[in-house]
């Protein structure tokens, strides 16, 4: 049972909590080579950031959770999954989506061109987040075999089961990507 201090001190509690979340906060964040600044809910995370107010929408909702690898962006030149970054963690750094991988000057990524010339989707719903993390995983120096491509991918999900293609894709992007 709560005595009148320690239900005076809930109450102050829940007054701060909610003044937490129902302020803004201003972030700086560079998308793509492109700067924007914007004032967000303090719950909001860097996937529906993305989405709904940068309208950059190939980089797909899938768990919402953290399980599936949908939503992987870059930040900082690290993959991530953006479903568990919340939008204010970002402040002062540098996302790259799938849109902003393909080069200014036309054509395919390395490792877009591998996904089609592998036939590495079927849907191509988690075929965003496979390639931001495939090239995630070159980078890291994760691609050297095999196995290894399949264990540092394994964070990310093919419903369609697209994983000989996805594996292939990555064998014969890796030294282009590392050549560049
Ligand atoms: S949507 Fe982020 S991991 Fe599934
Ligand atoms: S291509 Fe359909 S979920 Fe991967």
């Amino acid at each position: 049972m709560l005595t009148e201090a320690s239900a005076d001190t809930a109450v102050l509690e829940v007054v701060a909590t909610s003044r937490e979340v129902s302020g803004v906060v201003a972030i700086e964040v560079r998308v793509n080579e492109r700067l924007h600044t914007l004032l967000v809910d303090p719950r909001t995370s860097l996937l529906d950031l993305l989405r709904e107010r940068l309208a950059l929408t190939g980089t797909k909702k899938g768990c919402d959770h953290g399980q599936c690898g949908a939503c992987t962006v870059h930040l900082d030149g690290r993959r991530v999954v953006s479903c568990l970054t919340m939008a204010v963690q970002v402040d002062g750094r540098e996302v790259t989506t799938i849109e902003g991988l393909t080069p200014s000057g036309g054509g395919l990524h390395p490792m877009q061109q591998a996904f089609v010339d592998h036939d590495a989707l079927q849907c191509g719903y988690c075929t965003p987040g496979q390639i931001m993390a495939a090239v995630g995983c070159v980078l890291e120096g994760h691609a050297t075999s095999t196995e290894q491509i399949r264990e540092y991918m394994s964070g990310n999900i093919c419903r369609c089961g697209a994983y000989v293609g996805i594996v292939a894709a990555i064998e014969d992007a890796a030294p282009k990507i590392i050549k560049a």
